[in-house]
Formats: structure tokens, C-alpha cells, sequence
């Protein structure tokens, strides 16, 4: 059975010490400004003290508008850099790989969280509990402003010293 022996990475070279994932999964832990949160920190560190051989983060966004909910880790602006390092010498205590996952909540970023019109590949309306919300279309300046938002939060990916990033286009967010 492989699911306890190491797994290495032919591209980077990097070894899990076994192959064992943790999911990615939002708790909404982190701070209003998207810095990284106590509850945050202990949720992750402690999967990698249990023995998990890549811990994926959070959703986090990178744009300020892409934001999603509350509570939400962001790597949107370099105040990011600090609690992200942290996170990621905590992880690799442990001897875990650290892989960050980010994202633009492109239509599924309300209103409510980042006080603007929430945009996407097309204008389009969507039903939420709080009624009906209307998606505009984004424009060209826009989408390239995106692409250089992710290139930036991947680049601070680096720099705090995470082993990859996932991207995440599911459930309307705006990759998909
Ligand atoms: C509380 C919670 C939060 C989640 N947040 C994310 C997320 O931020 N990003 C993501 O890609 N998937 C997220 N997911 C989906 C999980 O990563 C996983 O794909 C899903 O739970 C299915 O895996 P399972 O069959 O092992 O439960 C979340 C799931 C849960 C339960």
C-alpha cells in the first residue's frame, strides 16, 4: 500500500512524506483585511502535526474585489506576506508540503462582502437566499487585471515560501 510511503514531484523535486492530502477547506477563520487568522493558523498546523503529507489552505483571493465571504485569507496585497510565512514555517515543522489555493470569486463575489457589483465572463442574473443578484459583464482592463493579480499572489505564494499553488475555478467562482 503506497498511501504511507513518500511521493516526489518530478517538476520541482519536492517529497511528501507520505500521500496523504488535506482538502481544501474554507472555515472563514482569517481577518477582516484577509491577513491570516490565530484560528486559521491552528486549524492547518495541526493537520500537518497529525501527520498529513500535503496540507492545501483555504480558498484564498486574489484580488480584493474577488473576495467571497468573511473570513476569508486573502494574498491580495503584500500585509499578506507576514501571516502567510508564518503559516507556512508552521506547516513545514512538520515536515508537510505547503500548497496555497487561490482564486476570484468572479460572480460568487457579493456585494455584501466587497461593496461592488459582482462581475464575470458575462452579465447574467443568479438566485440567493437574499434575492436576485445581477452579475455584470467584465471588461478587458478588468480580466487583465486579474491574470496580473493571480501572477502577484502567486509570486507572494513564493515568497512565504508555499511549495505550490492550486487554482480554483469551481461553483461559478471566476475561473469557471
Ligand atoms: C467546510 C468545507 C469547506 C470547503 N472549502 C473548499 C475550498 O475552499 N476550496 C475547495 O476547492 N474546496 C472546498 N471544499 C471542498 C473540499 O475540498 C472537498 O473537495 C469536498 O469536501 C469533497 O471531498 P470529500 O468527499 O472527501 O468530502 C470545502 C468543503 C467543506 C466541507
Amino acid at each position: 500500500m503506497k498511501t504511507f510511503s513518500t511521493y516526489k514531484f518530478q517538476s520541482s523535486g519536492k517529497t511528501a512524506i507520505n500521500r496523504i492530502v488535506l482538502a481544501p477547506m474554507t472555515n472563514g477563520q482569517s481577518n477582516e483585511d484577509g491577513t491570516l487568522g490565530d484560528d486559521e493558523y491552528n486549524w492547518l498546523v495541526r493537520r500537518a502535526k497529525e501527520g498529513f503529507g500535503i496540507i492545501i489552505t483555504c480558498a484564498s483571493n486574489v484580488s480584493e474585489e474577488g473576495k467571497g465571504w468573511k473570513g476569508e485569507l486573502g494574498i491580495y496585497a503584500d500585509k499578506h506576506i507576514e501571516g502567510l510565512t508564518r503559516l507556512v514555517k508552521g506547516i513545514k515543522l512538520y515536515n508537510s508540503l505547503a500548497i496555497v489555493q487561490v482564486f476570484h470569486g468572479g460572480a460568487r463575489s457579493p456585494e455584501s462582502v466587497t461593496g461592488k457589483q459582482p462581475w464575470s465572463a458575462s452579465a447574467h442574473s443568479m438566485n440567493s437566499p437574499q434575492g436576485t443578484i445581477e452579475i455584470r459583464e467584465g471588461n478587458e482592463t478588468e480580466i487583465l487585471k486579474v491574470i496580473s493579480d493571480f501572477v502577484a499572489a502567486t509570486k507572494r505564494a513564493h515568497t512565504a515560501g508555499f511549495d505550490g499553488v492550486e487554482l480554483h475555478g469551481a461553483h461559478g467562482y471566476l475561473l469557471q
